[in-house]
């Protein structure tokens, strides 16, 4: 990192507009916090800022949309204030580059995913000089794999806890970028070839974090399971990373998204099984329940092997539960296709699933290759219909929740509460909101000194997405030895 080489703090008001996935919620914590340690100001208001920063995703046409349209709202106020500096980060930068240049001449810098840790220093250059920078890294035939992987540099500083969006959970890198390529996706692109972290760099983050007060890890990777490292000549796998992290004090329970159905090992399976604090829930995307299409994905993987792979969670981990991603209206996906995918959704009974519109991205394989073919009023209605489906069946898992208890981490006020304005009340009852293990939402009313804290709650009733209960008991702690829960 560049520090000695930005000017000294100085009074400047940051706003920030994040949009995309996990990994981006992080790379603005991140941000954010180098750019605080320098004198930064957070503002929710981007007329206060000068400095204006896009964190962005190209992963469906519509998210660039927003941001090209958010962008083209700033040229006025550009003119009118010369002194605002404004950024594009992310993976729309390294993607797009230059043209985002063409596109917005406002804007002074464009930083791509490999370059975050360079970001104050070119807001300071782009403020004093007015040229405008672009920072990007290799794209994937831009030399051999160790060129490309070099020039995206993971960014994991030391962070601030008062900069995390909650005090109790933290997400934390432990891969960049995806070797997988399906045909649909830029992400290759924008994040660059598949790297590891060192397991003892994640064992001590999660340390530093735990004793900042964090309850809840969630390590992020776009194909986490896949994860490999060789450390002191020996392979650490995801389920042995797991087993490192597994006794820090202090952290309750421990995450990963996003799986990948192929790499779904036994040994990590079994890890789940046997750490007590690893939540029982996998988010591991089908994508599609049609061999055929999702063949033209280059998924690498069939329905088949799909069920074999939920066959095993369920035998190993019992009541595991899944989520899934699906995209429908891929090019090429019949009604019958179609169906297939609803079927499959009948079949595995998904906790969720994300369903996203099949949309065409410049330089991917199935822009280049296949005919974006269902028209988008039919997308929307597959969209509908498989929402509908969706949603009918996790409310009636939900409901088999109703009169039972379950354990969560409870995480702080709802988000209805948040809404409200609870946040400076001095009432110290409040609506609250925790997860259970298998990482289903589940809303009470209760002390918010629960917050940070796991509790044992009955649940009344519940709608497709949240469990609405009471707290039966106080609070629980676990033993830190056994990992088991003491009643207090
Ligand atoms: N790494 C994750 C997902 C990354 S993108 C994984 O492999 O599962 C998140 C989701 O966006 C994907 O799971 C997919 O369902 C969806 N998606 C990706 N590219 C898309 C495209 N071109 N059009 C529509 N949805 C897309
Ligand atoms: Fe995209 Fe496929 Fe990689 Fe997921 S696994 S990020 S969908 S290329
Ligand atoms: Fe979007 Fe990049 Fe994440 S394209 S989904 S922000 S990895």
């Amino acid at each position: 990192m560049s520090e000695e080489t930005t000017t000294p703090p100085h009074n400047s008001k940051l706003f920030i507009e994040t949009v995309g996935c996990q990994m981006n919620m992080l790379d603005s914590e991140l941000v954010v916090g180098a750019l605080r340690q320098r004198g930064y100001e957070l503002t929710k208001d981007v007329r206060a800022a000068d400095t204006v920063l896009f964190n962005t995703c190209s992963v469906r046409e519509h998210a660039e949309h927003k941001i090209y349209s958010a962008l083209g709202r700033l040229k006025f106020s550009k003119r009118r204030r010369p002194n605002l500096v404004i950024g594009v980060m992310g993976c729309m930068a390294q993607k797009d580059q230059e043209l985002i240049f063409q596109k917005a001449p406002h804007v002074d810098i464009v930083v791509g995913t490999g370059q975050l840790a360079e970001i104050p220093s070119l807001i300071e250059t782009a403020r004093a000089d007015r040229d405008q920078t672009l920072a990007v890294s290799l794209g994937r035939r831009d030399g051999n794999r160790q060129t490309v992987a070099s020039s995206f540099e993971s960014y994991d500083p030391l962070r601030e806890p008062e900069m995390r969006p909650t005090p109790y959970q933290a997400f934390v890198r432990i891969m960049i970028g995806c070797d997988k390529f399906c045909t649909y996706c830029v992400v290759p692109m924008t994040r660059g070839p598949e790297q590891s972290r060192s397991p003892r760099e994640i064992a001590r983050e999660v340390e530093v974090l735990a004793e900042q007060g964090v309850k809840e890890v969630t390590l992020l990777g776009q194909t986490v399971n896949s994860y490999r490292h060789t450390e002191d000549g020996q392979l650490v796998r995801l389920s042995d990373l797991l087993e490192r992290i597994h006794d820090t004090a202090g952290i309750e329970r421990i995450k990963f998204v996003t799986n990948y159905p192929k790499d779904m090992t036994t040994d990590l399976l079994e890890a789940i099984r046997d750490l007590p604090k690893c939540s029982h829930y996998l988010h591991v995307p089908l994508q599609s329940g049609c061999d055929d299409v999702l063949k033209t994905m280059k998924r690498g993987y069939t329905v088949a092997d799909y069920s074999d792979m939920m066959d095993r969670i369920n035998s190993i981990v019992p009541g595991c539960s899944v989520s899934s991603d699906f995209i429908v209206g891929h090019p090429g996906e019949s009604e019958e296709s179609f169906e297939k995918s609803l079927d499959s959704i009948r079949k595995w009974r998904f906790k969720n699933s994300f369903i996203f519109k099949y949309s065409p991205r410049p330089g991917t394989k199935a822009d280049t290759l296949y005919e974006d073919d269902i028209p988008e009023d039919e997308k929307r209605r597959r969209n509908n219909v498989m929402l509908d489906l969706q949603n009918a069946i996790s409310e009636e898992d939900n409901a088999e929740f109703i009169g039972r208890e379950v354990e969560i981490l409870v995480e702080g006020l709802s988000k209805s509460a948040v809404k409200a304005g609870e946040q400076n009340s001095t009432d110290p009852r409040a609506q609250l909101v925790g997860r259970t293990r298998c990482d289903r939402i589940v809303v009470f009313e209760g002390n918010r000194r629960l917050a940070g804290s796991m509790a044992r709650v009955a649940v009344d009733d519940c709608t497709a997405t949240t469990l609405i209960g009471h707290v039966v008991t106080r609070e629980y702690q676990h033993n830190p030895t056994s990992g088991l829960p003491i009643l207090q």
